[in-house]
């Protein structure tokens, strides 16, 4: 059975097609496949906002309730696109756990040759082996499509299963998923994790423990009402000051844990754009002891 959390896997990419309506230089991320991964009508949606007028009112109705989505959508791929090709070399395998309708894999030239798995729920990979049939005739070798729950399914045994190889240095991505994740779901993913061997690289998102319990909403009332305490789709937080003692229980260091506003910099004001950043996530970036 599909979790609620399945219904999540093409929104970011729904975003990423839109911001292909803005003029080149003003993109913060560049995705030629963003629209094509989509099924028929969210590619319809995507097709109705290329008017500006409409692509604006699309991105503002969007970050109404939650300022800062959309440019964190951006940075946070952009980031993880970066890290990814700099560890190109270093790495032996790429496995992006709930990769949604995630480009980057099919996108980045540079990762071409690096073997690699995507993991989601079963109903997310079946709409993601469907829009690979429609972009790619002659179907790509590689990722490896895997369809399991990590609430409740081994995620190890299934990897394997799936051709991958626990000896290899890997870069693992867990992007926009851990707060989607029961405590016995993160417990199973961070135990999997655990056993990465040195050298392998995580690059994950997390959202503020103080927002889902409520202690500091940053002003986002409505959104949390919606996402923690009616649909009950937000689960697991994290305390920033947390974070490092956090990872050192399975193994990991962190590297890198950029608030979404120093991404912004990097990423959103070359463009020139105006965008919100979200307070209510982060970034980490971390290396395997
Ligand atoms: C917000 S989407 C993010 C998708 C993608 N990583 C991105 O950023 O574009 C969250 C993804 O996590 C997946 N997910 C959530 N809980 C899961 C679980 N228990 N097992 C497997 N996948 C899960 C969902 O199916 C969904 O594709």
């Amino acid at each position: 059975m599909t979790k609620a959390a399945g219904k999540t896997g093409a929104g970011p990419t729904v975003t990423v097609a839109i911001e292909q309506h803005f003029p080149p230089g003003q993109r913060v991320l560049d995705d030629d496949l963003a629209s094509g991964m989509l099924p028929g009508s969210m590619r319809a949606i995507v097709r109705m906002t290329k008017p500006a007028s409409i692509r604006d009112w699309f991105v503002r109705s969007l970050e109404k309730p939650a300022p800062g989505i959309w440019g964190g959508i951006m940075v946070r791929k952009r980031y993880i696109d970066e890290k990814l090709a700099e560890a190109i070399g270093q790495v032996d395998a790429i496995v992006n756990l709930g990769a949604g309708l995630d480009t980057r894999l099919y996108r980045l030239p540079e990762l071409a040759d690096t073997p690699a798995w995507e993991v989601d729920q079963p109903e997310n990979i079946e709409a993601k082996r469907r829009a690979l049939s429609r972009l790619f005739p002659a179907a790509p070798a590689n990722p490896t499509l895997v369809a399991i729950d990590f609430d409740r399914e081994e995620l190890g045994s299934s990897l394997v299963a799936a051709g991958y190889s626990a000896d290899a240095r890997t870069f693992f991505i867990l992007e926009a998923v851990t707060q989607y994740l029961t405590a016995e779901g993160i417990e199973a993913t961070f135990g999997f994790l655990s056993r990465a061997v040195p050298g392998s690289r995580l690059a994950f998102t997390y959202g503020l423990q103080s927002f889902l319990d409520g202690s500091d909403t940053f002003g986002q009332d409505e959104l949390r009402r919606k996402y923690v305490d009616k649909e009950k789709l937000w689960l697991w937080g994290l305390d920033p000051d947390e974070v490092a003692a956090f990872l050192g229980r399975y193994g990991w260091h962190v590297l890198e844990h950029p608030t979404y506003e120093e991404l912004a910099l990097r990423y959103v004001e070359p463009t020139g754009r105006d965008l919100a950043s979200t307070p209510i996530e982060r970034m980490v970036y971390a290396g395997k002891l």
